[in-house]
């Protein structure tokens, strides 16, 4: 196991920029998340720390080692792709035990390192059938198992979950989990799905438009976010945005005055913010009128099972409110929505957080 590192990693193709310029750090055993949109560059920057795509500028090292120039066969990693790319005319037991057998492992000594490997992954009973012969997840679990079979130092994975079906990605999400946990290994976990990255990792690397947009644990991602992009990507549903305005005396939002105080308001006002976020379970319904609530207008009523997400429409936008269970309320119903100030972010014009919510902490300490 070890830590794995990019130092200042670019990566062009022709005249377009897909990383611009990638600093990143894992540390070693840590389960790092490589989450983003579409054609962020998440897949470049795993394939270039396996060692299939060149950099055209920076370093990636492995522990103390740098490993840029190095063959994929030489770097001691192991991936596992989005289409699990097994062979189909070899059995199960083949399959995991083919990088074993390129090392011309003993037959004896593959074959139990095989069974170990198989038994931790459930899928012992399968090992004399063929590919075609598997379900989807069960093609998963070699895919992982022909992995972990090496005692890689660094396990990538990209997208490995995509092709399933919503059930078994749930399932998986948390066998991997617990794999992952398992061995100990450091490993980086490509992803476009937001809650995958919340679940699985212990850091989470937001990445867009091949710049990092932030690097944290994953309650941070959530809680403090550094900027627009990241408050919206990541949390399902996103957290909501409104424009702000900002006078002498007060902020408004949504045709409300913001209860907002003291050091927050000044450094709202130093950073010339002009746009608020709010998760959805901030907000909360009230009795149209009600003191300091917005007027809202019921947009459409969404019963979950276990909640109900109403978005209502405001002075300035549209907001996404997690309410009970039972809530009820028909489309064009007039309805207040309140929120404590402590729990909204704040954006300047870059859309960079220039205030953060009120910390759980500091506000028991209040
Ligand atoms: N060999 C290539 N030549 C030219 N452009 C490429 C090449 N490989 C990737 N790109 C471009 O680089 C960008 C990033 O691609 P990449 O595959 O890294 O994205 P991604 O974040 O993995 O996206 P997805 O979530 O869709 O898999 C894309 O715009 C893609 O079209
Ligand atoms: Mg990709």
């Amino acid at each position: 196991m070890s830590s794995v590192r990019y130092n200042g990693v670019v990566k062009s193709f022709g005249a377009f920029n897909v990383l611009k310029s990638l600093n990143l750090s894992v540390p070693d055993h840590a389960f790092l998340a490589l989450l983003g949109p579409s054609g962020c560059g998440k897949t470049t920057a795993l394939r270039i720390l396996a060692g299939l795509e060149m950099p055209t500028a920076g370093q990636v090292l492995i522990g103390e080692r740098d490993v840029t120039r190095l063959q994929p066969r030489d770097r001691d990693i192991a991936m596992v792709f989005q289409s699990y790319a097994l062979y189909p005319q070899m059995t199960i037991e083949e399959n995991i035990g083919y990088p074993l057998w390129l090392r011309g492992m003993p037959d004896q000594e593959r074959k139990a390192k095989i069974a170990e490997v198989a038994a931790v992954l459930e899928i012992d009973h399968l090992l004399t059938r063929r590919a075609r012969q598997l379900s989807g997840g069960q093609r998963q679990r070699v895919a992982l198992a022909r992995a972990i079979v090496r005692n890689p130092t660094a396990f990538l994975m990209d997208e490995p979950l995509s092709n399933l079906d919503a059930r078994l990605r749930l399932t998986m999400r948390g066998e991997i989990k617990r794999l992952c946990q398992r061995l100990g290994s450091t490993t980086i976990y490509v992803t476009h799905d937001q809650a995958e990255a919340l679940t699985m990792a212990d850091l989470i690397a937001v990445m867009h438009g091949g710049d990092l947009q932030q690097l944290a644990a994953p309650a941070e991602v959530y809680d403090r976010p550094a900027n627009r992009f990241v408050a919206t990507f990541v949390g399902n549903p996103p957290m909501n945005v409104l424009p702000v305005k900002a006078d002498g005396t007060d902020i408004h939002v949504g045709g409300a005055r913001l209860a907002i105080r003291g050091e927050r308001f000044d450094a709202c006002r130093a950073a010339s913010v002009t746009e608020l976020g709010i998760r959805p379970e901030d907000l909360h319904l009230t009795e149209p009128g009600a003191t300091g609530s917005m007027a809202g207008e019921i947009y459409v009523v969404e019963p979950m099972g276990n909640e109900t997400l109403v978005d209502v429409r405001v002075d300035g936008g549209r907001l996404t409110v997690r309410a009970d269970r039972g809530f009820r309320a028909s489309v064009g119903d007039h309805i207040g929505v309140s929120f404590d100030a402590g729990n909204a972010c704040f954006f300047d014009t870059a859309g960079k957080t220039a205030v953060h919510r009120v910390e759980k902490t500091e506000r028991n300490r209040a």
